[in-house]
């Protein structure tokens, strides 16, 4: 049989590909040290490929599938969300495409989220900033009040892996949680004494509203400025899923008339740009209530290694003919 080739568009760890070489793959890494261009990512693929593990910054629309014709059969995004494939193309070409939902990689990010609500209410950032600038000059009562975590309340908006292993957490930190979802979840809420609310009522009550919903055409700009109106003047909005669920300039307004209180984003609308159109001093970047991380929510050493193992199990498992477990279905 012919040796089954894999391109991979980026130096990732080597659990994953050990896994593919392990198994007679050929597998192939590509030589630029940063994301690949579209052009040079069509140009490779035209070359015949059986797999292709492929980045959040790659994007896979037709052209690109149509490149990896007729011999691909497995994408596997190294990454839980999934928007920068066209999946539903993918799928009409009968190309699998697969995500990296592992637990210890979603455990990384709702850890993620509490480093957020943490920075954010102890404004660790600012303190930080001030203490190390030498202007700490003696204690007072009144310098970096933040505010507790525990009695409040956490509003999480998606309820799927990353939404719970969130509220496991907030639980723990004596936080109420409430939650919007398409579908209720009745075991969860015993669980955890979390209550099932509309969207409308959720960003009413929290003290903390974080997204974990992919982005999809129902998602983008979830949180505008009617969403950003309901939100209390003192709480905080912390999104770790995708940067256009938000709508930024929304947001950016609602943080300089103090709508609400502050955010941690940890991804953009325009990434790796921070601010689409940057406007004088009106900038996120430029407001100390927002707290911001590159994308970074799965850096762990934990999670990224294992994503390169699902990665390459989900090429393993299509290119075996059986079915990847983490196989994306669209509804
Ligand atoms: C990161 O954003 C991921 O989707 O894994
Ligand atoms: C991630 O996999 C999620 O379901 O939120």
């Amino acid at each position: 049989m012919l040796k089954r080739k894999i391109f991979v568009t980026r130096e990732i760890p080597d659990s994953g590909l050990k896994l593919l070489k392990q198994k007679g793959y050929e597998v192939k890494i590509s030589l630029f040290n940063r994301a690949i261009k579209k052009r040079e990512l069509i140009k490779e693929l035209k070359k015949g490929y059986d797999g292709l593990l492929c980045l959040l910054t790659d994007k896979i629309d037709i052209k690109v599938l149509e490149a990896g014709m007729p011999r691909l059969k497995v994408i596997a995004n190294y990454a839980v969300g999934f928007d920068n494939v066209d999946v539903k193309s993918a799928n009409m070409k009968k190309i699998l495409v697969c995500n990296t939902p592992a637990d210890v990689v979603n455990e990384s990010v709702a850890e993620h989220v509490i480093a957020l609500m943490f920075a954010l209410a102890k404004r660790v950032v600012e303190s930080d900033n001030f203490t190390r600038d030498g202007r700490y000059k003696g204690w007072q009562p009144d310098l970096f009040i933040g505010q507790n975590l525990m009695n409040k309340t956490l509003g999480i908006i998606g309820l799927g892996r990353i939404g719970k292993a969130t509220a496991r957490r907030a639980v723990g930190m004596d936080m109420k949680v409430v939650y919007a979802d398409l579908n209720q979840n009745k075991s969860f809420e015993q669980q955890y004494k979390a209550k099932y609310c509309s969207q409308n009522e959720l960003l009413k009550v929290s003290d903390f509203v974080s997204l974990n919903v992919p982005l999809l055409a129902s998602t983008r700009h979830l949180i505008s400025t009617s969403q950003l109106k309901k939100m209390k003047k003192t709480a905080f909005l912390i999104n770790t899923s995708r940067g256009s669920v938000v709508d930024e300039l929304a947001l950016l307004k609602a943080l300089i008339k103090g709508d609400i209180a502050g955010a941690g984003l940890d991804v953009f609308e325009c990434e790796p740009l921070i601010d689409c159109n940057p406007r004088d001093h009106y900038e996120l970047r430029k407001m100390n209530n927002v707290i911001m991380t590159p994308h970074t929510a799965s850096a762990t050493i934990e999670a990224r290694e294992a994503m390169s193992i699902v990665a390459a199990n989900n090429i393993i498992a299509g290119l075996s003919g059986r079915r990847p477990v983490n196989l994306i279905k669209l509804k």
